[in-house]
């Protein structure tokens, strides 16, 4: 995935504070250890006199530092053998003296054998997300303030839009809950002002405190950074990437954006790679399935149509009803 620099100056940062923190953590247990059991004080200063006897052998008298090393060692392993029953006397575990990195893999440095650690790609996977996600109200629009009594008993076609859109609330709820990386992909299908992009941001939040990589925004939005990247104008950032890589891309307003052969272009790409990967997104739009052909071309939409559950919200405008 890629990122700006930004997000791996900051990833870096935060990786960099992990450190410090698991160092400090550690030297306050020493402190401690000490205090309860003086014997360790002991033998941590003869450690640290044998790694400086070290040097100073090979620095002094190299010609027999073959010899004394090994005496060295020996002498390290008996210390070493006497820490581990000392923390044992206490109930502590052996890794007590060792600092409690968040990554041990790499200790807290971000790179590990020359490589960069799985820590620092996904804190820098979740900077990307967080940029992109800024500015997004998910705490106004939960399922818990999504109340079905704004739409309507009775409707059109024997349908009851408040029977209708419980069920769809059910359903959002329910896929929300069990979301997992094989979940399938959705189409909110309704008019202006009925809940669609309310759902989305409930199903957004929710799966992104399981922990999930959700990327949420209006096409419109999207197409207009992926169009300022690739002709140039904003520089450090991979977005249509991001888009194809997310474990659930929301699409909110499909439809309002300018269309262009670019857009579409983008669009099919982002649309195809994902269902081929198998990977969830979920589209609103306030066009019918006609009009999408209309925009988009007949392949997109058949696409769609044959691999998205199709969620229809029925009701009218939610924005005039509270105004009133
Ligand atoms: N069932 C509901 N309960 C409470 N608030 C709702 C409900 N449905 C919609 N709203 C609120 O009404 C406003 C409009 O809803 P929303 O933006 O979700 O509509 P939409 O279907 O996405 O419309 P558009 O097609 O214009 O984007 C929002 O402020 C939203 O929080
Ligand atoms: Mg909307
Ligand atoms: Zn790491």
């Amino acid at each position: 995935m890629a990122v700006s620099k930004e997000h791996y100056n900051s990833a870096l940062a935060d990786i960099a504070k992990r450190k410090q923190s698991a160092e400090a953590e550690l030297e306050l247990r020493r402190q401690a250890f000490g205090q309860t059991e003086p014997r360790f004080n002991v033998v941590d200063s003869l450690m640290r006199e044998s790694g400086w006897e070290a040097v100073r052998i090979i620095i002094e008298k190299p010609e027999d530092a073959k010899a004394q090393i090994e005496l060295l060692k020996t002498r390290n392993l008996a210390l070493q053998t006497e820490l581990a029953s000392l923390l044992a006397k206490h109930r502590l575990p052996e890794d007590y003296l060792t600092p409690p990195y968040t990554c041990p893999a790499c200790s807290d440095t971000g790179f590990s054998e020359g490589f960069m650690c799985e820590c620092l790609k996904s804190l820098m996977r979740q900077k990307a997300f967080e940029a992109l996600n800024a500015g997004t109200p998910l705490e106004l629009s939960g399922f818990e303030q999504f109340k079905t009594s704004y739409y309507p008993e009775e409707g059109d076609f024997g349908i009851s839009p408040r029977t209708a859109m419980a069920q769809v609330l059910k359903n959002c709820k329910s896929y929300a809950k069990g979301f997992s990386l094989s979940s399938p992909s959705m189409i909110f299908l309704g008019e202006t002002g009925l809940g669609k992009t309310h759902l989305s941001l409930a199903i957004a939040k929710a799966v992104i405190e399981k922990s999930y990589g959700v990327v949420y925004g209006s096409v419109q939005d999207f197409m207009y950074r992926v169009e300022g990247e690739r002709f140039g104008k904003i520089i450090g950032s991979d977005t249509t990437k991001l888009l194809m890589d997310c474990d659930l891309l929301i699409l909110d307003d499909l439809g309002a954006e300018f269309v262009t052969q670019f857009t579409v272009s983008v669009l099919h790409q982002i649309i195809n790679f994902r269902l081929l990967s198998r990977k969830p997104t979920i589209i609103s739009t306030n066009l019918s399935l006609d009009e999408m052909e209309a925009k988009y071309g007949e392949r997109i939409v058949s696409r769609i149509s044959g691999n998205y559950k199709v969620v229809k919200f029925f009701g009218s405008d939610i924005r005039v009803i509270r105004r009133k």
